[in-house]
């Protein structure tokens, strides 16, 4: 199951995240793959936020992982920007998602292009540049994760209906998806008030 979506602005990449955050369920294993800069860590924290994380989300580049335990649903953070295959085999990653040594949670990897056993089931984002702005396409395998997929589409259909309807406007789903008016069948999220981010320009982050 594939969707693409495009992600105008950063507000647009943070209501990303905080929708995963309603949709995903423990066990739910997040692959973010795109170049530096392209959007991965900012998705993450805005997950982190909807998850009712309050400390400050950076990418774990030297202890690897950043766990959350105390998250409405626990968060695994990965970069495995600088490893190794090898070292990334050593890591025994799916001790985070076989649910016996840590709580099951929500995994997300960023540069999980690197890894070179992928789990069995996962939802996979891959991020890249668009004209100013970025665009994600998922990858859904395992019916929980399809699942997850198709409720987080249902809610982008129910953000922004004039977006959809604007007779300038590309067709679905490249109108703006930072306004959310009533999402039915999730909690709605406040709609942003500015964007911040044009003012960087394309792939301008710190990783
Ligand atoms: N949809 C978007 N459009 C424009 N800029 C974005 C978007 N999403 C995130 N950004 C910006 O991209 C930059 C890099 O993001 P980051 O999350 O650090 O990337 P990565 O973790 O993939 O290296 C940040 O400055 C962030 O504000
Ligand atoms: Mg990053």
């Amino acid at each position: 199951m594939q969707w693409r979506l495009d992600l105008p602005d950063e507000l647009a990449t943070r209501w990303l995240g905080r929708m995963l955050a309603q949709t995903l369920s423990p066990g739910s294993i997040l692959l973010l793959n795109g170049d530096l800069g392209s959007g991965k860590t900012t998705l993450v924290q805005s997950l982190g936020q909807g998850l009712g994380i309050t400390e400050p989300i950076v990418s774990p580049t030297f202890s690897l992982v950043s766990e959350y335990p105390e998250a409405t649903i626990p968060l695994y953070h990965f970069d495995l920007y600088r490893l190794q295959p090898e070292e990334i085999s050593e890591l025994y990653l799916e001790i985070y998602w076989d649910g016996e040594e840590y709580p099951l949670g929500i995994v997300a990897i960023e540069w999980a292009e690197r890894c070179p056993n992928l789990p069995s089931e996962y939802l996979q984002l891959c991020f890249s540049a668009q004209n100013s702005g970025r665009q994600v396409d998922f990858v859904a395998v395992g019916a929980a994760h399809q699942q997850s997929l198709q409720q987080l589409m249902a809610a982008y259909a129910q953000t922004s209906p004039e977006a959809h309807l604007a007779p300038h406007s590309a067709p679905h789903p490249a109108s703006h998806p930072t306004t959310p008016s009533a999402p039915v069948a999730l909690t709605p999220l406040p709609a942003p008030a500015a964007t911040p981010s044009a003012a960087l320009g394309p792939l301008g982050g710190d990783r």
